[in-house]
């Protein structure tokens, strides 16, 4: 899917409801995967917004992505819970398994690494995401397994 051919739409959708930024830069990254920068302009001027408010919103929430990320998703739990609860060791684990810091893709655009702010499984703690999937409790061997079943250990 290509942003030309996705924006008109998702913007038709969206334009005339309340509060339609938020809604929109989520069908936006849906769709494509992140929130292009080229996409501010045309968001910016159908929701009568200027572009700094737009990129305010994008840089305010760090669930929306700027680039496309790898074919897998790895999500850590930065939060609280899961920070007292071994969620350094984890991310750590993950960053040296993955050979991939947070934040980034790794350069065969197998896999993005990226913080999450809780997910709402602070009684599992410390969690994660994987594509969409959650999972509690993970200590570094069922990570070694997770990341190894999905090819993701290089
Ligand atoms: S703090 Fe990690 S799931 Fe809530």
């Amino acid at each position: 899917m290509n942003l030309q051919d996705q924006l008109p739409q998702l913007i038709a959708q969206h334009q005339d409801q309340a509060g339609a930024l938020l809604p929109l830069l989520h069908a936006v990254q849906d769709a494509l995967g992140y929130v292009p920068a080229e996409a501010v302009p045309a968001i910016a001027k159908a929701l009568n917004l200027s572009r700094a408010e737009v990129h305010g919103v994008l840089s305010y929430y760090h669930f929306f992505r700027s680039m496309p990320p790898g074919r897998h998703v790895v999500q850590i739990c930065r939060a609280e819970a899961c920070q007292a609860c071994g969620g350094d060791a984890l991310l750590a684990e993950a960053e040296q398994l993955l050979a991939c810091k947070l934040h980034e893709t790794r350069a065969d655009g197998a896999v993005t690494l990226e913080p999450v702010y809780c997910l709402g499984l602070c009684a599992s703690s410390p969690a994660m995401q994987i594509d969409g999937q959650l999972l509690g409790r993970v200590d570094g061997v069922r990570l070694a397994q997770v990341l190894a079943s999905l090819e993701l250990t290089p």
